[in-house]
């Protein structure tokens, strides 16, 4: 990533995480939802589009505190995707777990455009042995 971008350690706006979902082509979820869960987090990062003020991207993980960690809501908007930004936030969050739990079991469940990003920060499939599940 370069310096036309900043990381911070912090959640986006309530405003900035409803437009971050919707425009990467995550689910949308409504006003109330973000501001329940905004800063429910273990852990967040944002990326700032220096220039314009923007925020760009996010990532957060949810976790017990002890080695459990699960990263979410992964999203950059499209016209910052492919120049870092993905890579950028998942690194910081990964070294954050990695200082705070040296042995932590770092889980996610991968949409197809992350799963290159993520097999290069070393994650490997689960199944079979272990299968996503979901409740709907
Ligand atoms: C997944 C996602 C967060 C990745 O964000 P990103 O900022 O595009 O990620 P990066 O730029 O770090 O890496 C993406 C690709 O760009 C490449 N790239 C990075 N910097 C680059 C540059 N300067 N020039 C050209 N390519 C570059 C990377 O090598 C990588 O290539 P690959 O996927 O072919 O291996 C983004 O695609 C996204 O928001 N997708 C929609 C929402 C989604 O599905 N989220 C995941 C849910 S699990």
């Amino acid at each position: 990533m370069d310096s036309a971008y900043r990381l911070v350690l912090e959640p986006p706006s309530v405003d900035d995480y409803l437009r971050l979902r919707k425009e990467s082509g995550l689910s949308a979820r409504t006003r109330e939802e973000a501001e329940n869960g905004i800063n429910g987090a273990w852990a967040s990062a944002s990326v700032i589009h220096v220039e314009s003020g923007e925020s760009v991207g996010m990532g957060r993980v949810l976790s017990d505190g002890g080695w459990y960690f699960h990263v979410i809501d992964m999203a950059v908007l499209p016209d910052h995707q492919r120049k870092g930004v993905g890579d950028a936030i998942l690194t910081a969050l990964l070294d954050h777990i990695d200082a705070c739990a040296p042995n932590a079991y770092v889980n996610l469940l991968a949409d197809p455009p992350g799963r290159r990003l993520y097999e290069r920060h070393g994650f490997t499939e689960s199944a079979p042995a272990s299968v996503g599940m979901r409740r709907v």
